[in-house]
């Protein structure tokens, strides 16, 4: 049997799974793990079942031992891990596409109408009491009629617009290619960036983080927004430059915005905090329970996929 080192804790039903398949190592009080703790634990082990929250850099990846073999990231982002170091190691990498697509994409939605209709506000209110109901009172932004720039038109991005479409919203996108017909459904291209945000009343910022993507929203781009849009981000907080996003918040030309991702999670830059128009969330795009299972079980199949056949249709280096 492979020995696993399992990161983080999951669903009960994963852990049942996951004791069945492997010799596993668990983390029962879900502590998280130092980076040299991580290395200690794995000794032994054939592989790692890790999590977004472990920051598998160059250094702590040469510093593995050598038995192991795969490290299968229990997420479909895998920034956290260096790949070209794991690639020289001869570790495979390997991630969870595909089971999170319609409870990240319910996210991203969620974060462009709590945006656009105020919706942080209105909870506080809400909360408050006393609140006094007027024709002008807590007036957001419709979606219906306004332009949604998608950012990275992957599985998460056309579900994303698949419903914003349905709202009545005008699908455009940046890729760095043009979907066929049938995936692009009726949305607007742009080849480059700028042409995207210049069209983008709403954006949806849904990429992968890569060394292309880091801080691509940032001092320069946001200019090429119209006035008041309004910038949400369900992909990676890597991809935006905290403090020109809380500069065009201060200055206006951003009207609101939808996070769920931030950089340094889960110490969000304390300057979004300051915002009533700030709408975000602590990473929850793929909590609910029908996908957090079905990422831990993909995530365990990757592995036994791996070892059976010395592949996994999910590598990801
Ligand atoms: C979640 O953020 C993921 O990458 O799976």
């Amino acid at each position: 049997m492979k020995k696993i080192l399992i990161t983080r804790r999951l669903l009960k039903s994963c852990e049942v799974k996951a004791e069945k398949n492997f010799d596993s190592i668990f983390n029962s009080n879900d502590e998280l793990y130092s980076q040299k703790k991580l290395v200690e634990l794995s000794s032994g082990c054939d592989g790692i079942l890790s999590s977004l929250t472990d920051k598998l850099d160059s250094d702590t990846i040469n510093k593995l031992p050598e038995t192991v073999k795969i490290i299968s990231n229990f997420a479909v982002g895998f920034g956290n891990i260096d790949l070209d170091t794991a690639k020289k190691r001869g570790i495979t990498v390997t991630n969870t596409p595909d089971v999170l697509t319609d409870a990240t994409a319910e996210i991203g939605v969620l974060l462009i109408l709590g945006a656009c209709r105020r919706a942080s506000e209105g909870i506080e209110s809400a909360r408050a009491g006393g609140w006094k109901w007027s024709a002008d009172y807590l007036i957001g932004k419709q979606l219906t009629g306004t332009r949604l720039g998608i950012l990275g038109m992957g599985r998460i991005g056309q579900k994303i617009a698949k419903v914003a479409k349905s709202l009545g919203m005008i699908i455009h996108y940046h890729n760095r290619s043009k979907l066929s017909s049938d995936k692009e459904n009726g949305a607007v291209y742009h080849d480059n960036l700028k042409d995207l945000l210049t069209q983008s009343d709403v954006l949806s910022i849904c990429c992968p983080a890569s060394k292309e993507t880091v801080d691509m929203i940032n001092k320069e781009t946001i200019e090429y927004l119209p006035q008041g849009a309004i910038v949400t981000n369900v992909a990676r907080g890597d991809i935006v430059d905290d403090e020109a996003l809380i500069d065009a918040l201060n200055r206006r030309k951003v009207y609101a915005i939808g996070l769920d991702v931030y950089k340094n999670e889960p110490n969000l830059n304390p300057g979004y905090l300051n915002h009533k128009s700030a709408f975000i969330l602590p990473h929850l795009g793929s909590a609910t329970k029908e996908t957090r299972t079905a990422m831990a079980n993909l995530a365990i199949d990757n592995i036994d996929e791996f070892f059976k056949t010395g592949n996994c249709k999910n590598k990801v280096n």
